[in-house]
């Protein structure tokens, strides 16, 4: 048959989701499994999102507002930062596409850390740019003295995922400061902190607060954890206002719907609930950890809303032992499986799953 798309593609993989209920009932018959695959928070949508966006649904008809000016000024409220350097997008996801997107042409280089977010290899690709990943450390962490090494001049953007998904692990200020200093001025690092909000270490700096001032960094958000938005799609970024000029140029136009700018207006209304949501999260993340540790597993310290058990090759056989159990966690095969946090009867399923697989 005639080629009709890009013969790189060939060789991309495919983003794998977490698997769903819906899934689990199909396959196992399994009628009400427990989802502990894609790092949702589990206490469903935050007090007053519904009706808001009930409300906005009303107007689908028409076009957004393109700018998500409303939204832009509250979350620069929020942030403390002057509202033309926020960019929001369909999901910080879209946003790290499109920083790619602005920032490399074919052959230019992305550095990141890996295992990391599973997107950045397609989206690298998906740019027709060279990945150049570098592997974690034997604690799971980002080799951040590599990741600086491997910058040449090809190279455009840097990744950081702090916390890292899917080891958890955050990156402290010092050592972030020290490379930091050794980006070159002409390279774009994008601090992805979209599990922010359930950092707990006080060493682990706020990006937006601590390196608003350098010109070289963005830094990436979702209101899909925290905030409960992940099926409306709501991500944002903070960047210079001419690199912020620059992504806005490549954004797809209208890609923040109508109905997810009011329901992230509502969601920022509940700043209080989101943190005591986050409270209860990172409560049983530290009580998950300790007892998988008890079953002689390694699990490094998460700072995000999910741990990391790091299995090597038996990830997927683990994985699918605790879907028998009508419990679904993620196998990154061959490297470990990643675990999201849920309600505490959830992770004690879980917990109950993951002694029987081990
Ligand atoms: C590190 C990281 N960045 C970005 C995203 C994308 O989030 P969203 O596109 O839902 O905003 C995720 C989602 O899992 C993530 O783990």
């Amino acid at each position: 048959m005639t080629r009709l798309t890009r013969s790189d593609l060939d060789a991309l993989p495919a983003y794998v989701p977490g698997r769903n209920v819906a899934d689990l009932a199909r396959e196992l018959g399994i009628a009400e499994a427990i989802k502990l695959a894609s790092n949702e928070v589990p206490y469903g949508p935050l007090p007053g999102v519904v009706e808001a966006v009930t409300e906005a649904a009303r107007s689908m008809h028409r076009y957004p507002d393109m700018g998500a000016l409303a939204l832009r000024d509250a979350l620069a409220e929020r942030l403390d930062v002057a509202a033309d350097r926020i960019v929001t997008g369909c999901g910080s996801v879209a946003l790290a596409e499109i920083l790619v997107k602005a920032t490399c042409l074919p052959g230019d280089e992305v550095i990141y850390s890996w295992r990391s977010f599973e997107a950045y290899p397609i989206i690298a690709a998906g740019a027709g740019a060279t990945s150049v990943r570098v592997p974690n450390t034997a604690t799971h962490e980002h080799d951040l003295t590599r990741m600086a090494a491997s910058i040449t001049d090809q190279t455009r953007l840097i990744f950081v995922c702090n916390p890292n998904n899917p080891t958890g692990a955050g990156i402290r200020k010092d050592a972030l400061d020290r490379f930091l200093d050794a980006v070159p001025s002409d390279v774009l690092v994008v601090l992805d902190e979209a599990y922010r909000e359930l950092v707990t270490d006080p060493e682990v700096p706020d990006g937006v607060q601590t390196y608003a001032d350098r010109p070289n960094i963005v830094v990436l958000r979702t209101m899909s954890k925290a905030w409960g938005l992940a099926g409306l799609r709501m991500g944002y970024l903070v960047a210079a206002p001419e690199v912020a000029a620059a992504i806005r140029k490549v954004l797809t136009p209208f890609s923040s719907s109508t109905v997810a700018q009011a329901a992230a207006l509502a969601a920022l209304d509940q700043e209080d609930e989101v943190r005591r949501r986050c409270a209860l999260v990172t409560a049983e993340r530290e009580r998950v950890t300790e007892a998988l540790r008890k079953l002689s597993v390694e699990v490094p310290s998460s700072q995000a809303n999910f741990v990391w058990l790091p299995l090597g090759d038996r990830a997927a056989a683990f994985a699918s032992s605790c879907e028998n159990r009508g419990v679904i966690v993620r196998a990154f095969q061959p490297d470990g499986v990643r675990v999201t946090i849920g309600t505490p009867e959830e992770n004690d399923a879980f917990l109950a799953a993951a002694e029987a697989a081990l």
